[in-house]
């Protein structure tokens, strides 16, 4: 987006310790969690005391992959808003909630809507993706990406992601858009870059191709809010950059999304959108589809209340990872996701691969293993081209997010965890059946 950037961390946030250091149905990854709310002392906490290692055996409550961590203060605003008879779906809180997040990530404007999907659809609405058009997709990520173009009857081209950081390869996208440009079939209307589990793609390197064929670029950093490429906030660098406060996501409105951009006529146009396509007239006038798409008022004041503990959420997800990659140390066949050494992740979710021949479980072991001991664990996303509803797209590559498919699995990273819950998650990873403890 802009040239220059806000940093998107307040001050007193430490650089994650983790980087360099090795150098996530309704209840699926997607961070479909039950409706559990955490409160940050509540019922999710293990049982063992402080500091004392959990065996498996001394199971607690169940822990969820990345469940809500909402307190007292969302509670306030909740509260007040609804006290306040802003109740309607405009309000104080909405317009507050988008100036709080332009201003933290350095944008001009910010628009609330009901989901990160429903800014993705937007976002490629207003940049002229129409029927029969071609989008750029990494196959490695949610179905909410993809899904986003075929609404507009659109077509996802997917292409496969760098072993290095699992996001979307630059090299790949300017092989298909020179092969296109060369041919002299359509270029695609525009790329979607996705920040992978909190770790942003390559933008100079994609911002590059973009501009070399003029293809507009939007921002999939709905796992990203928190993250930063070179010093700049995670959401900016596209046309458009698109948040998600789903329940699963590092900051949650119980659902919403966000849409950012520095192009004030863009946001004024994703607006008029998101509330029907309404013209301010007195009578109801439409000069084109709209839709339903604005966030409520009292959903926005949930938000501002987990905006104001963001800091403290990244850190708690970095303090996560860093734990686990401490913890897995030295045994063997347990890999972490890579990590790209131009940024600083949110560490959405603390993602491993699993190499059963040295590790002595598979992936799936692991998995079935953890939940029987009441804690939730994911396979890494299912590669859009592997998915039947993606059937007969094209995919350039496919080893990488394939590789990553057969052999990752997300751990619990929510930040509500105590020491004990991640203790916990250590103790039941490396007591797998059949697993190696240690090289
Ligand atoms: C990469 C990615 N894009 C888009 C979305 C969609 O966001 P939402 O659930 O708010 O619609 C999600 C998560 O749900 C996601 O992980």
């Amino acid at each position: 987006m802009a040239g220059g950037c806000a940093r998107v961390l307040p001050p007193g946030v430490q650089a994650w310790p983790g980087r360099g250091a090795e150098a996530a149905a309704e209840q699926a990854l997607a961070g479909r969690v039950p409706a559990v709310v955490t409160h940050r002392a509540g019922a999710q906490r293990g049982a063992a005391t402080s500091g004392t290692p959990v065996t498996a055996a001394a199971q607690g409550a169940f822990l969820h992959l990345s469940p809500p961590d909402v307190g007292a203060v969302e509670r306030k605003l909740l509260l007040e808003a609804f006290d306040s008879g802003w109740v309607a779906p405009a309000g104080p809180d909405l317009t507050a909630f988008e100036d709080e997040v332009a201003s933290l990530l350095g944008v001009r404007a910010a628009v609330a809507l009901s989901s990160g999907t429903a800014a993705l659809h937007l976002a490629l609405l207003v940049l002229g993706v129409r029927a029969g058009d071609k989008v750029v997709v990494p196959s490695l990520t949610f179905a909410a990406t993809a899904n986003a173009v075929r609404y507009l009857d659109a077509t996802p081209l997917f292409v496969d992601s760098l072993a290095a950081t699992w996001t979307l390869d630059p090299e790949m996208v300017a092989d298909e858009l020179g092969a296109r440009a060369t041919s002299g079939r359509p270029l695609p209307k525009a790329v979607v870059a996705v920040d992978l589990y909190g770790q942003c793609a390559d933008y100079d390197a994609l911002l590059e191709v973009c501009d070399r064929y003029e293809v507009p670029l939007v921002e999939d950093a709905a796992e990203a809010l928190g993250s930063t490429y070179r010093g700049c906030a995670a959401g900016t660098f596209g046309t458009a950059g698109v948040l998600s406060f789903n329940g699963n996501k590092i900051i949650t409105t119980g659902g919403g999304g966000m849409l950012v951009t520095d192009d004030d006529a863009l946001a004024r146009r994703v607006r008029y959108l998101a509330t029907q396509a309404r013209d301010p007239v007195p009578h109801y006038e439409h000069q084109t589809v709209g839709y339903n798409y604005r966030l409520s008022n009292l959903l926005a004041a949930v938000g501002r209340g987990q905006l104001s503990s963001l800091a403290d959420k990244v850190a708690a997800r970095r303090a996560t990872n860093t734990l686990y990659r401490e913890a897995f140390a030295g045994v063997p066949g347990l890999e972490f996701m890579p990590v790209a050494g131009y940024g600083e992740s949110n560490c959405w979710l603390t993602a491993v691969t699993v190499d059963p021949a040295a590790f002595g479980a598979t992936r799936d072991d692991i998995r079935t293993h953890l939940e029987s001991l009441r804690i939730e664990s994911r396979p890494t996303w299912k590669p859009m081209h592997l998915q039947p509803a993606f059937r007969g797209c094209t995919m350039r590559g496919g080893e990488v997010s394939e590789d990553v498919y057969a052999r990752g699995l997300c751990l619990p990273s929510g930040s509500g965890l105590s020491d004990n819950d991640r203790a916990r998650v250590v103790e039941a990873v490396l007591s797998a059946p059949g697993a190696v403890r240690r090289r």
